[in-house]
């Protein structure tokens, strides 16, 4: 008997620990803490080679030439040796991230100023003498001479920008639990006419090498908070500045990289389900960027982006809209009497099963070859156009339809003889191609929108046909618009969903309309 009570005992103590540990457990996921730097450690120091233009150092004054040169990418402030960057770190104080002052000033930093600054009380120009002198402010980016400086207010209204920045003391920080990070607890609204703060999100070890310098641009104009690498933190931690604001402010999230840092980021959007999504707006870098081009951010940047352009002139002008996603559901053939693990994924620019895959397919593995030079967006586009044109390529997916039943809106489809079969949710594909609406069939085609819903199916012969779509000389074979879709595939075939390939084997693919996510698009 007591055996028995004990074992019950035992039983219960079990079950609640285990559910005390699933409560704890979902509760993490719910929320994530958003880190913030702490200032009051010292600057940002980010290194470089060779500065654009030429610089003083902040503490000793002298031109700085040595390869160790360093500014901080927050406040702008320059050091020419590892004496002077520790000096600064003490001695000068970096943009702050929060602060309990009520009104904001201005933040003054000596020298170096930007190029064609002008004198906020003389109007002169300003920091043009070959030395460390003149002042400006690394929150509202104004100038102003040594002379001049006493005569401006103390408060800095932020500038031309102050819609997209949070400011200082807007935000009340709190520790980790472990007391070793600084986290944001709150975030307060500021007084500044239709405010909507801007998240900016980012890779710096992404294939591109752009994405470091544009994160650095972003932390130099708004508060360096705002500014999230996914290098270092997942994109569920920058959402969280979402949940931190009021519901009724619209929040903007700018996502820098390729249309798979975007879809990275519309994923994270999708799981954490918030009140009210963010509008998210592109800023692309690399090759492809399909997606930025029908939003109307253009095809990608190159190493130096005008961050303050950006900000004003696209993203500001932008107008929110919807983009359709879909849920691509694979469900593997038996093999050998065992079903493998059913997979999913999101879609939101395309898919594809045949050559077209294999073009992008062979593309990735060279990428990932050492001798394949990251950087370069030229090079990579010429081996994209080479792979296209290869013949070699072609037969492993000759004859396509024959491994291959389609149905589309559960209607099955009889298929010509194909390499490849494309499906669009968006106009572009394959690095700024419109294939939907080429050649002389183009004009009659049903219309195309990312948010009505439909897909667009059509099929390409060969790779030939590719390179002849890619300079407009021909015409894809088009099978119409659909809700749904699903393929039944005989053997293995390269695929791909948003550029991202691999070799899909036997199984039934399902294609279904997800949600849609908050955009920005540019007209
Ligand atoms: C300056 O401060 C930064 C940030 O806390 C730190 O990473 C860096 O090591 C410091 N550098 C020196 C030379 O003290
Ligand atoms: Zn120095
Ligand atoms: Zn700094
Ligand atoms: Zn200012
Ligand atoms: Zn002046």
């Amino acid at each position: 008997m007591d055996d028995l009570t004990g074992q019950i005992t035992l039983g219960i103590i079990f079950t609640f620990i285990v559910t005390v540990i699933i409560v704890k457990l979902s509760k993490r996921k719910l929320h994530h803490d958003l880190h913030a730097r702490d200032v009051m450690k010292g600057h940002r120091w980010c290194y470089t080679g060779m500065f654009s233009r030429p610089c003083f150092c902040n503490m000793c004054e002298t031109l700085i030439m040595a390869s160790d040169g360093a500014f901080c990418d927050s406040c702008g402030v320059c050091a020419d040796s590892p004496e002077c960057i520790a000096a600064a770190n003490k001695t000068l104080p970096c943009k702050v991230i929060t602060t309990r002052a009520i009104t904001h000033k201005h933040h003054w930093v000596r020298g170096n100023l930007p190029l064609n600054a002008q004198c906020e009380v003389c109007e002169n120009d300003c920091g043009t003498e070959p030395k460390l002198s003149d002042w400006w402010c690394c929150w509202c980016h104004r100038s102003a001479h040594d002379d001049c400086i006493i005569n401006i207010a103390e408060v800095c209204d932020l500038g031309k920008l102050s819609d997209c920045i949070v400011p200082p003391n807007s935000i009340r920080l709190k520790l980790s639990r472990m007391r070793k990070d600084l986290l944001i607890k709150e975030v307060l609204r500021p007084k500044i006419n239709n405010w909507s703060p801007v998240i900016v999100i980012g890779n710096r070890k992404s294939g591109s090498n752009e994405a470091d310098s544009v994160l650095s641009s972003f932390r130099n104009v708004l508060n360096p908070a705002q500014v999230i690498d996914l290098a270092d933190r997942p994109p569920e931690e920058a959402l969280e500045w979402c949940r931190l604001l009021a519901s009724d402010v619209t929040c903007r999230v700018i996502v820098a990289g390729g249309d798979g840092t975007v879809g990275w980021v519309f994923n994270a959007i999708h799981k954490i389900k918030l009140e009210r999504d963010p509008l998210v707006g592109v800023l692309p870098l690399g090759t492809g960027n399909d997606l930025s081009r029908v939003l109307g951010f253009g095809e990608g940047h190159s190493r130096y982006v005008d961050v303050v352009h950006y900000l004003k002139e696209e993203l500001n002008k932008a107008k929110p809209t919807k983009l359709d996603r879909w849920r691509v559901h694979f469900v593997p053939n038996r093999n050998l009497g065992i079903r493998m693990p059913v997979r999913e994924l999101f879609m939101n620019n395309y898919l594809s099963v045949g050559v077209d895959a294999l073009v992008t397919l062979n593309f990735h593995r060279t990428r990932q070859s050492p001798f394949y030079i990251f950087s370069n967006r030229l090079i990579n586009k010429m081996i994209y156009f080479t792979f296209g044109t290869k013949d070699v390529l072609e037969h492993e997916c000759k004859d396509l339809d024959q491994r291959l039943d389609l149905y589309m809106d559960n209607q099955r489809i009889d298929l010509p003889n194909l390499e490849a079969l494309v499906v669009l949710n968006i106009a572009c594909w394959g690095a700024g191609v419109r294939p939907w609406t080429l050649g002389t069939g183009g004009p009659d085609a049903p219309k195309q929108d990312f948010s009505d819903g439909l897909l667009e199916v059509f099929c390409l012969m060969s790779s030939f046909h590719i390179a002849q779509l890619q300079i407009g000389l021909s015409e894809p074979i088009r099978l119409g618009q659909c809700s749904s879709l699903k393929l039944s595939l005989k053997g293995a075939a390269p695929m791909q969903v948003d550029g991202e390939p691999w070799e899909q084997h036997p199984g039934t693919i399902i294609v279904t309309h997800s949600h849609q996510a908050s955009v920005l698009l540019r007209e």
